[in-house]
């Protein structure tokens, strides 16, 4: 085996899970117990891509994500890792979100240190517990709209007050974005772009679009939308489009929870109006980072198959995957 035991880097040790005190307050307890009791899955799933986040903190820097997470979600995927490191697993829970999390943060870098891209505002549709705002300082000149929906944002601010609150000042969050404005809204409704608008964001501002982790979570027709309204913008300024898509056959390893597919995203981009159309799959050379070593997991016996196949020739499994996708688009290029 190589100097990387399952995925990670062997001079970085898996810490044990040490919870932070904060989460034994009343007040973060109580809020934690109601998110496991009252939310639905979509709204749970932005704590449980926190916890991946803090339990992968060898690469990733995230000073919130214990806290946006909550000791069960935690303490659950905690067990999985350490399930899969008993077991030598070719790959470990939560690798494909830490691999996706970096390699949204590397692009997004880029984009904000191209010529057209200092200054530009950022936008996260369904925003979760990410902290970008405060572990980005690529943002630094960025205003940073979050748009999810309201119990999920308010739960967020709650968190971050209670944090810079914290006795402890290893919690105090530091923003590091220039602004950060939350857009309680639904993507689903006809009315999100208008409520980003009125929140601050201006259309003719060059802007960074991130869609990490929320088009699968959107019927067909939702996410398309959601796209066109995005492109639409490429007539006006300088866009660039960060999204991870899943193929037909990721959707069905769970069709309740999953919804839309797309099996050729770098078709469907340029289709709606997007150029510079670029896709990884994990794994891939800007898509690994050091965490995918292993030639014989999952992630690279997928990528030396035709995308066109659907099942594992191996075993018949479902070949699901998991796109990264960049895009562009200005007025020049559209009416070029
Ligand atoms: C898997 S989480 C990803 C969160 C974040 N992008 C990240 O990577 O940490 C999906 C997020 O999308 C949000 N979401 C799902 N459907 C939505 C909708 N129709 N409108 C707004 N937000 C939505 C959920 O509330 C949740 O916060």
């Amino acid at each position: 085996m190589s100097n990387h035991e399952n995925g990670l880097p062997n001079d970085k040790p898996w810490p044990e899970l040490k919870l932070p005190e904060l989460l034994s307050s009343d007040s973060l307890r109580a809020l934690h117990a109601a998110i496991e009791s009252e939310w639905d899955f979509l709204r749970r799933s932005a704590c449980q891509t926190a916890a991946g986040r803090a339990l992968w903190k060898q690469v990733i820097h995230d000073p919130l994500a214990e806290l946006f997470a909550g000791e069960t979600y935690l303490k659950s995927v905690y067990e999985k890792i350490k399930k899969d490191r008993l077991n030598n697993a070719r790959e470990i829970s939560g690798v494909i979100l830490a691999v996706r999390t970096l390699w949204f943060d590397s692009k997004l870098e880029a984009a904000l240190s191209s010529s057209d891209g200092g200054g530009a505002q950022v936008v996260l549709l369904g925003a979760g517990m990410d902290a970008r705002s405060y572990r980005l300082s690529c943002l630094k000149e960025s205003t940073v709209f979050e748009v999810d929906f309201p119990d999920v944002l308010h739960a967020k601010a709650t968190i971050v007050e209670a944090a810079a609150n914290s006795r402890n000042e290893h919690h105090h969050p530091t923003m590091v974005a220039k602004s950060l404005i939350r857009v309680a809204a639904d993507l689903t409704e006809d009315d999100w772009i208008e409520k980003l608008q009125i929140s601050g964001f201006e259309p003719e501002k060059s802007t960074v679009w991130i869609l990490e982790g929320i088009l699968y979570y959107l019927s067909h027709s939702h996410a398309i939308n959601v796209l066109k309204i995005i492109a639409e913008k490429c007539n006006i300024t300088n866009t660039v489009l960060l999204a991870d898509f899943m193929n037909r056959q990721a959707t069905t390893l769970s069709s309740s929870t999953f919804h839309f597919y797309c099996d050729w995203p770098d078709q469907l981009l340029p289709s709606l109006g997007f150029s510079d159309v670029k896709l990884s799959q994990i794994g891939d050379p800007d898509a690994h980072f050091g965490l995918l070593q292993d030639p014989l997991n999952l992630f690279n016996k997928l990528r030396k198959l035709p995308r066109s196949i659907q099942t594992h020739p191996d075993d018949g499994t479902p070949c699901g995957r998991l796109y990264l996708l960049q895009a562009s688009g200005s007025p020049n290029q559209s009416s070029s």
